[in-house]
């Protein structure tokens, strides 16, 4: 689009030197602030931005400057500008509009155990990337400070909680109903919660509580919330999972209810069903339009097992070296949103390294046994 009335050179001048009566007078007058000039290659807010007029900046964005605008023959958009300034006020100030029309924040993606740990960087990175994000959390304190510090640390407002216990399959169903209720255009699910648990814990469906949280859990978001991903596609399940699942002997007729329970085996037991799940499903998600795949995000520095009985100081200590949640965040995030995997199913990743899975996994009578049990369950439930 070439310039309508007032000079766009003039305009990108008063704008690279501050000159906000000016830069007012030329937009006014009907200047195109986003055009982008063959002699300059770039815009007036990046101008701006570069060489720090705040004022001008936010007039600019104020008046329709694009935000996520990229330089035609470059890479530099308004934000990667602003960063390399280190000038925190405009950084805020461009973070702020960045995410108002982000190509990305069409996408709606929600995440499980979104308050710590793996989940909460996930959250943090999405909205870093510009997406929309509903984390689920168990109290709604703890809901309510993570979405107050994410939408502070990004500065991406879209992040909301529902609050929601894994923990039966009565209050999974409850956040199953919240969710179709308050965001029914979701277009990916992370089933992220997970636990390790020390002892045997039974819950009020006489299940032990690893494979509740870790399989049943999952498994009762994903096929119950298919309709509306469906709806929504193209869609994705990524179910985080865990290296550690190839270590896992499942016997149906005991496990289910921890009757085979080991403080050591039960966690790799629970994640074994979650990758049987994983490529049975993808298998009944065909042609829908909606993906389902399983990764192991690497061994991170969170509060997964985190009891004395669990971790010996010795542990505790090397721990310590483990990587942060943000590298755990990595894998997960790659699944759910990029290109490269548009439509790939059933696959099981370690970290971004697609793996063959293990032969228990791939034993059909096993996971059609496990897939008849489960079914029973939810049924008698
Ligand atoms: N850390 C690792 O090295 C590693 C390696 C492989 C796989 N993983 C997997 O990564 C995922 C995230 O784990 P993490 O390491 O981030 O662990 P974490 O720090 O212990 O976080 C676990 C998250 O799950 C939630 N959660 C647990 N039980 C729940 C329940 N009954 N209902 C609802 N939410 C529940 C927790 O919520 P509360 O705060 O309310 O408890 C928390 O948000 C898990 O699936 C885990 O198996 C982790």
């Amino acid at each position: 689009m070439t310039p309508a009335g007032g000079n766009w050179k003039e305009l990108y001048h008063a704008a690279q030197h501050g000159n906000l009566e000016l830069v007012k007078y030329h937009v006014q007058s009907g200047v195109d602030v986003n055009y982008q000039h063959p002699e300059f290659m770039t815009t007036p807010l990046i101008a701006s931005i570069e060489n720090q007029q705040y004022e001008v900046a936010k007039f600019l964005l104020e008046s329709g400057a694009d935000p996520n605008a990229k330089e035609v023959f470059g890479t530099q958009t308004p934000l990667s500008t602003a960063q390399a300034t280190k000038n925190e006020k405009l950084i805020t100030l461009v973070q702020s509009f960045h995410y108002l029309n982000h190509p990305n924040s069409r996408r709606k993606i929600i995440v499980t155990g979104g308050n710590r740990g793996i989940g909460k960087a996930i959250a943090q990175q999405l909205l870093t990337d510009g997406y929309e994000v509903v984390i689920t959390t168990r109290k709604e304190k703890a809901g309510n400070e993570v979405v107050e510090e994410l939408a502070a640390t990004t500065q991406n407002s879209k992040i909301s909680f529902v609050q929601g216990d894994l923990s039966s399959i009565q209050s999974c169903r409850a956040l199953v109903a919240t969710i179709k209720e308050k965001h029914s255009d979701i277009n990916v699910l992370i089933n992220n919660a997970g636990v390790w648990m020390a002892d045997k814990t039974m819950n009020a469906d006489g299940l032990e509580m690893s494979f509740m949280v870790n399989y049943i859990a999952p498994y009762i978001l994903s096929k119950e919330l298919t309709p509306i991903l469906a709806k929504n596609k193209p869609a994705r399940i990524v179910n985080v999972n865990a290296g550690l699942y190839v270590t896992g002997g499942l016997d149906v007729k005991k496990t289910p209810y921890g009757e085979d329970f080991s403080s050591m085996k039960t966690y790799a037991n629970s994640k074994l069903c979650n990758t049987m799940f994983t490529i049975d499903y993808a298998k009944e998600l065909e042609g829908s339009g909606v993906t389902i795949n399983a990764v192991h995000p690497g061994v991170i520095n969170t509060g997964l097992g985190d009891s004395p009985k669990l971790m010996s100081r010795m542990v505790k200590m090397v721990k310590r070296f483990w990587k942060k949640p943000e590298y755990g965040a990595i894998a997960p995030v790659w699944l759910a949103t990029s290109e490269e995997l548009a439509g790939v199913s059933g696959n099981f990743y370690n970290e971004k390294k697609l793996m063959p899975y293990s032969k228990k996994v791939l034993a059909e009578k096993e996971r059609l046994y496990l897939q008849k049990t489960t079914e029973a369950i939810l049924a008698d439930a």
